[in-house]
């Protein structure tokens, strides 16, 4: 499959005064164990941390997304409907949790965002692999509501070997036997890392221990903050 180059996405403005991290990246990459580390370290120095998930606990609840996920079923649910769901639950949450803790001026942390919709699910579903990747590469509507989505101060998008990724997929419980070739496991994390590069995102190797990854994102944040003045102002 071929897409033609990553597409800008034209988030909308930061409310702030909080700062927006997100978090995105295949199964197993390590970004809910990222998202603890970097909550535990900013609470330590004094920093107010929201840590949220998408796609939310509500929608993952809903029997349209088990019956996708947890059986597959294309017959019942569309997959172009299902990747506008996904979007809606961003757009939503955005509205009714992210925005208002920025207001508050805290540090959200999102476990997955804009490319939420970019996980191992695709590689069992080739059908919703075309959508979502027409979505996120090509599909007008998609870009043009990227506008409702808020812009992160920082995206970081972690990648990792594919057989370090299936390995601690394994290591979670009840992920004892997920499989996934490692070919199409590293063309995904390509394509992510496609849209990553096109967004002005952060690409971090996760393949080390989870010290070193926090680490490599901390130098980051530090390097990228916002002098005070201009925060809260135009964004
Ligand atoms: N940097 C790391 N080094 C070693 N193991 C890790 C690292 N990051 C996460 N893990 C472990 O790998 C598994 C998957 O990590 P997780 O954070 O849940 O990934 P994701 O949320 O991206 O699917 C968990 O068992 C976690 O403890
Ligand atoms: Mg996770």
């Amino acid at each position: 499959m071929t897409w033609s180059d990553a597409p800008q996405l034209p988030f909308g403005p930061n409310p702030g005064p909080g700062r927006l991290i997100s978090i995105d990246g295949l199964d197993g990459s390590g970004k809910t164990t990222l998202t603890a580390s970097l909550r535990d370290h900013l609470t330590a120095t004094g920093v107010p941390v929201l840590t949220t998930r998408l796609p939310t606990t509500q929608m993952r609840e809903t029997s349209f997304f088990r019956l996708l996920r947890d059986q597959g079923r294309t017959d019942l649910v569309d997959p172009v409907a299902f990747e506008v769901a996904y979007m809606v639950d961003r757009i939503q949450h955005c509205r009714t949790v992210i925005a208002p803790a920025l207001r508050e001026g805290r540090t959200v942390i999102t476990d997955r965002y804009a490319l939420s919709s970019i996980g191992t699910l695709l590689l069992r579903l080739p059908e919703m692999r075309r959508t979502v990747l027409d979505a996120l590469f090509s599909d007008a509507w998609f870009i043009d509501l990227c506008r409702r989505l808020i812009r992160p101060d920082v995206s970081f998008v972690l990648w990792t070997e594919p057989e370090t990724g299936a390995r601690r997929l394994r290591s979670r419980p009840g992920e004892a036997d997920a499989g996934f070739d490692p070919l199409e496991y590293a063309e995904l994390q390509r394509l992510l890392l496609e849209l990553a590069a096109a967004n002005d995102m952060v690409p971090v190797d996760s393949g080390g221990p989870p010290e070193e990854v926090l680490a490599a994102c901390l130098a980051h944040l530090e390097g990228s903050r916002r002098p005070a003045r201009h925060r809260g102002g135009r964004r």
